[in-house]
């Protein structure tokens, strides 16, 4: 079936026209396979787990299936690996509550200016601790000061914690790079993957990361936070937990009953990305599937950008759009007006994108873009076509050329 038949949502119609999502990075629409999953889930398999009745073995075995799913999805050596939460920052929370246990007073966390305060807020909180936390310099065009990196990583360093895509301009970081830096002195390396791992095929194994968090609702599911966490890690962390759970991994770190109904659609999530591929297995599956939905982004996004680089008041911020790896995301500023109200205009027009910072606070005070609101943010998903990217730019050329 046609990508756009399966979104239910692509239907809306505001003020007469089409709705034209532009909103992903901040949460994708779901195809009809996730509401199914979820609805179904409610109608026959509602229940805790571990019980010795149907309803609950079928909860276990579906919470072991979408595990087993997002260890092929992101590469990793096993379901143990794979723990849920609410959200990302939730779980980065507990893993940092954890990590600050392990720490000495003068151990050293590196994080970046460039990262969203999901993967910030958590360290910083562990100065309280006599952490020190130091920050990675970002470059003017929305990529990372590596030579700043290499200059703070020192015998000292613990965890490095930094994006692998930036939520604000899609800059994909040279996280290789990191990881050879990291090596050399032993420290953890965690990937916030939230905003890449809609865009590109994930592999801790090949990056060699200690963690690894997203976000399912990124990627065409539901609000489910996932942790990869490296074989044997995370049980040598003393997570938050109650004695009456299990303490191991990957359950020690999920704290509460779990959304079962959001994680079973997490798993129909992976099957939409699936879909889109083929090959012998699903691992086959997902990376042609992944690979399908990053060309089809890449091609519609130079359209976008050269569209909007036509457009006189518009300036563009981050890496430049011939930059590649990058994700589909670009955040601009209009000279005539604030973002909100260029957002505002484009809403009218049944065109929903984004404007502020996106939590990715630090990177917008740092170039000096706050005071004026912040950035307009437009991206791109596989639902994503040509007709949604012309009418946007004739939408901003009519309004601000
Ligand atoms: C790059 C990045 N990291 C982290 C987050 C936070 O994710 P969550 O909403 O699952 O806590 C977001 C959400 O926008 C994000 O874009």
């Amino acid at each position: 079936m046609n990508i756009r038949d399966q979104f239910p949502s692509l239907k809306r119609k505001i003020n007469g026209k089409s709705v034209v999502y532009l909103d992903g990075p901040a949460g994708t629409q779901v195809p009809q396979r996730v509401i199914d999953a979820i609805s179904d889930y409610y109608k026959t398999s509602n229940a805790n787990t571990h019980g010795q009745f149907a309803s609950s073995h079928e909860t276990d075995q579906m919470i072991q299936e979408v595990r087993n799913k997002l260890a092929v999805f992101l590469g990793a050596e096993s379901a143990d690996c794979i723990s849920f939460g609410q959200n990302m920052t939730t779980l980065n929370y507990s893993l940092s509550r954890a990590i600050g246990r392990v720490l000495q007073p003068g151990d050293e966390i590196l994080i970046t200016q460039l990262d969203h305060e999901a993967n910030r807020g958590p360290w910083l909180a562990l100065r309280e601790n006599g952490v020190v936390v130091r920050e990675v310099r970002m470059q003017p065009n929305g990529t990372l000061d590596y030579d700043d990196m290499a200059n703070k990583l020192n015998e000292r360093t613990r965890l490095v914690a930094m994006g692998y895509a930036s939520n604000l301009f899609g800059t994909v970081n040279e996280v290789e790079k990191v990881r050879d830096m990291t090596y050399q002195n032993g420290s953890w390396l965690l990937l916030d993957a939230v905003h890449a791992a809609p865009h590109m095929t994930m592999d801790v194994g090949a990056v060699d990361c200690d963690f690894l968090l997203c976000s399912a609702y990124k990627f065409y599911g539901p609000h489910v936070g996932i942790l990869y966490a490296r074989p044997g890690l995370l049980d040598s962390l003393p997570t938050d937990r109650l004695r009456t759970q299990e303490q191991h991994a990957p359950y020690s770190i999920e704290t509460g009953t779990l959304n079962h109904a959001a994680i079973t659609g997490v798993g129909a999530a992976i099957d939409f990305i699936a879909s889109l591929g083929n090959g012998p297995n699903l691992s086959a599956h997902l990376l042609t599937g992944m690979a399908f939905i990053h060309h089809h982004e890449k091609e519609l996004f130079h359209r976008l950008v050269s569209g909007l680089l036509n457009v006189r008041q518009v300036k563009i911020y981050g890496p430049s759009y011939d930059t590649w790896p990058r994700c589909p995301t670009v955040s601009f500023s209009v000279e005539s007006s604030t973002a909100s109200r260029v957002c505002r205009t484009l809403a009218n027009e049944g065109i929903f994108a984004w404007d502020g910072h996106f939590y990715a606070i630090r990177a917008t005070e740092v170039l000096g873009q706050i005071m004026f609101g912040g950035f307009v943010r437009m991206g791109l998903a596989a639902y994503s076509n040509l007709e949604d990217v012309e009418r946007t730019i004739e939408v901003m050329k009519k309004n601000y050329d």
